[in-house]
């Protein structure tokens, strides 16, 4: 199984704001286009579209964090159709490791909890809970590089 992260291109976009998560999944991640839009008003921001086997599959975005040598990981979706194969254990995999070449040593992230969050995902992928909430409420998730 082959997970790229590519950038998005005027020719590609389109196709990755049409993928889409579950109904019971929409209310722990924004839509793409919405956080492709939100990511042109923050200029640490960084996104790429996960590509399996030269299809698209999904989403994620960065932006830096205030400690430094922190990234925060503001985004990430797999297409519903996409789910369960292993794509988004590779994709954050090669996405820290970017991150890692970079020059960051920790991802922070937060989610929504609730029944059908990612945290099962994250924990499996090596992040743990920093026992802390955000300003809105999100619960904050980090992982060392
Ligand atoms: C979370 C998400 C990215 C996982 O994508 P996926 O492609 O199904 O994940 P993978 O197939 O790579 O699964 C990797 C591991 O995580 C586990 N996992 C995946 N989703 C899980 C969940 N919701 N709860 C518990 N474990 C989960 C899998 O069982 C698998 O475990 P294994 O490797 O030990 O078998 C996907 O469900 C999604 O896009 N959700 C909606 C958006 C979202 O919540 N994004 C994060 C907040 S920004």
């Amino acid at each position: 199984m082959g997970v790229e992260l590519r950038e998005i291109t005027a020719a590609t976009v389109r196709s990755i704001c049409g993928l889409e998560v579950a109904d019971e999944q929409r209310a722990y991640v924004a839509p793409v286009a919405v956080s492709i839009a939100q990511a042109h008003f923050e200029p640490t921001s960084m996104f790429r579209a996960v590509y399996a086997d030269d299809e698209p599959v999904g989403f994620i975005l960065w932006r830096s964090e205030e400690r430094p040598k922190s990234a925060y990981l503001w985004r990430f979706m797999i297409d519903r159709q996409h789910q369960g194969k292993g794509y988004a254990r590779a994709a954050i995999e090669r996405a820290c490791t970017e991150r890692r070449a970079l020059g960051f040593d920790k991802v922070t992230t937060s989610i929504v909890r609730g029944q059908h969050s990612p945290l099962g995902f994250y924990l499996s992928v090596g992040f743990t809970e920093a026992n802390e909430t955000t300003r809105s409420g999100e619960w904050v998730l980090r992982k060392t590089l």
